[in-house]
């Protein structure tokens, strides 16, 4: 069974990761997709909230497992018997950073981090950003499947 991990926060999913999750799930037998638990970091929605909106999401997929964890990445990896983690890359800013985790998670376990082009079409696109849009009344349908659009503005524009 060769089994990836797609690791983040998702608060919440949005189309980009959907695209990095479901072209990993054709290259894959299961892709784990990695909710991490942030204790320091408060999010807009639970941590049971955004593995809802993934399960919901990828549904589809047939070979895709949502998950949570905590602490090193690494050891999640090893707790789910997958070998390589699939990071999207959306510009080179992103590159820096994203080497950096790799090449300490490969040190710490040997865990492979595969990085895969993220679609032009969401190559701006973020959580944090989708959530300023939404928040100001922007329109960001094109970005987010409907349901997770809907959840955002009713917990964005409540007051
Ligand atoms: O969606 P994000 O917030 O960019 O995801 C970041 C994530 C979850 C991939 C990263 O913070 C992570 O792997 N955290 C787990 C803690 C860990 O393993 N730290 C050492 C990394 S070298």
């Amino acid at each position: 069974m060769r089994r990836a991990v797609c690791p983040g926060s998702f608060d919440p999913v949005t189309n980009g990761h959907l695209d990095i999750v479901g072209r990993a799930s054709r290259l894959f037998d299961e892709v784990i997709v990695g909710v991490l638990i942030n204790h320091s970091k408060t999010g807009l929605f639970t941590v049971e909230e955004r593995i809802e909106m993934l399960r919901q999401a990828t549904a589809s997929y047939g070979n895709v497992r949502v998950e949570s964890f905590h602490g090193l990445l690494v050891d999640f990896c090893r707790a789910q018997g997958a070998a390589v983690v699939i990071k999207g890359l959306r510009a080179v800013s992103d590159f820096d950073y994203e080497l950096q985790m790799a090449q300490m998670n490969i040190g710490l376990s040997g865990v492979e981090t595969l990085f895969m082009p993220t679609n032009p079409l969401y190559s701006f696109l973020s959580s944090s950003l989708v959530k300023d849009v939404v928040k100001w009344g922007g329109d960001a349908s094109s970005y987010v499947p409907d349901f997770v659009g809907e959840r955002l503005v009713t917990r964005l524009r409540q007051n």
